[in-house]
């Protein structure tokens, strides 16, 4: 039986944060053996945001490095950048026009990223979702793991290849999304009611997966909490209820047990033990990524044959969708 196909990216807009590892590369990696998975740096979406085009290209392969640190096997998955196949925006250009703008102005990561550049708003930031739906449909995925924040785009992605599907033709693979219960909202140390967000101007709200230990224990000893004083799991205490989900996730230790066993002690020594729980979590990705983030070759190397891999699957969907529209093949 054909394994079924997961697809999934991140885009190398920054250094990623323990938000990033706990609703997306954590599960990446886990889905691997059972599925035919496709992980993919989204260069092509991050310059919907201005970038420093320097910055971009180092993003870039610190994206493809903390993949292969976290555990993404390129014997097992396909990586690569989405630049490198050009049929992911030949197929976002045929599937903008079978995308209602209606649909577009009602999408909240749109709303929000336009008001913080209202002066220099560009029409990428707006068709985010389609070129967004094309990754995913040309590679005909069953599923997309991702974190909380992506739920709406992929509704647009499923809502876009049932109207292709209906207008041309049984065509794509309508996706799901795989979104955990737990973790797949990692809150701000600072705003407990925000995500932890890498873009963040105050650098105390999120914990990078490359901060040292004295940045990661200071940083959690800063997380605001509440003044009620006993550690519980519950949203009257949302800073609380975020840190208790990330010693959870990166312990395997369930709530109620985290609970039971900090009942009696105070907030401060909640915090020294999580500081250790995620400096444990992220010791053996940081070491991983050292070692292979400087090695140009073979960073090359991957992101060459992963191009390829991807291009052969990407081309075989594009060629349908160009006959089924209309256009006539080059021959
Ligand atoms: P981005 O950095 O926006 O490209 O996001 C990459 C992946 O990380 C997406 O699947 C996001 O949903 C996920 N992600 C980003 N921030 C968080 C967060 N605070 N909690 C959980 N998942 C997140
Ligand atoms: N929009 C996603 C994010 O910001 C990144 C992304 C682009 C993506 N294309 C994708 C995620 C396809 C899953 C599938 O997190």
């Amino acid at each position: 039986m054909e394994k079924k196909v997961v697809f999934s990216g991140v885009q190398p807009s920054g250094a990623l944060t323990l938000g990033n590892y706990i609703g997306a590369l954590r599960n990446f990696v886990e889905l691997q053996d059972e599925y035919d998975c496709n992980y993919c740096i989204v260069d092509l979406h991050a310059i919907t945001i201005p970038q420093v085009p320097k910055d971009l290209r180092s993003h870039t392969l610190d994206v493809l490095a903390m993949y292969l640190a976290c555990g993404i096997d390129p014997e097992k998955s396909t990586i690569f950048i989405q630049s490198h196949v050009p049929a992911h925006t030949e197929l976002a250009w045929v599937l903008n026009t079978i995308t209602y703008m209606g649909q577009l102005n009602r999408m909240t990561q749109y709303k929000e990223k336009s008001k913080k550049s209202e002066e220099n708003l560009n029409a990428g930031l707006f068709s985010y979702p389609v070129l967004m739906a094309a990754d995913i449909l040309l590679y005909q995925a069953d599923y997309v793991p991702v974190g909380d924040d992506q739920k709406q785009h992929l509704e647009l992605a499923r809502d876009v290849a049932i109207r292709f599907n209906n207008k041309y033709s049984d065509t794509f693979v309508v996706p799901e999304p795989l979104i955990k219960e737990f973790g797949a909202r990692i809150m701000s140390l600072q705003e407990p009611t925000s995500k932890m967000s890498k873009s963040d101007q105050d650098k105390n709200s999120f914990i990078l997966l490359m901060d040292d230990e004295e940045t990661i224990r200071r940083k959690i000893k800063r997380a605001v909490t509440d003044s009620v004083g006993k550690v519980n799991y519950t949203d009257e205490q949302p800073g609380l209820k975020n840190l208790i989900n990330i010693y959870s996730v990166l312990s395997g230790k369930s709530v109620e047990d985290i609970v039971n066993m900090y009942k009696e002690l105070s907030y401060g020594e909640f915090k020294d033990d999580l500081g250790e729980v995620v400096i444990n979590a992220l010791k053996p990705i940081q070491d991983r990524y050292k070692e292979i983030r400087n090695n140009k070759e073979y960073l090359e190397a991957i992101y060459a044959e992963g191009a390829s891999k991807a291009e052969k699957k990407a081309i075989k969907t594009l060629r349908k969708v160009y006959k089924k529209v209309g256009f006539i093949p080059r021959g």
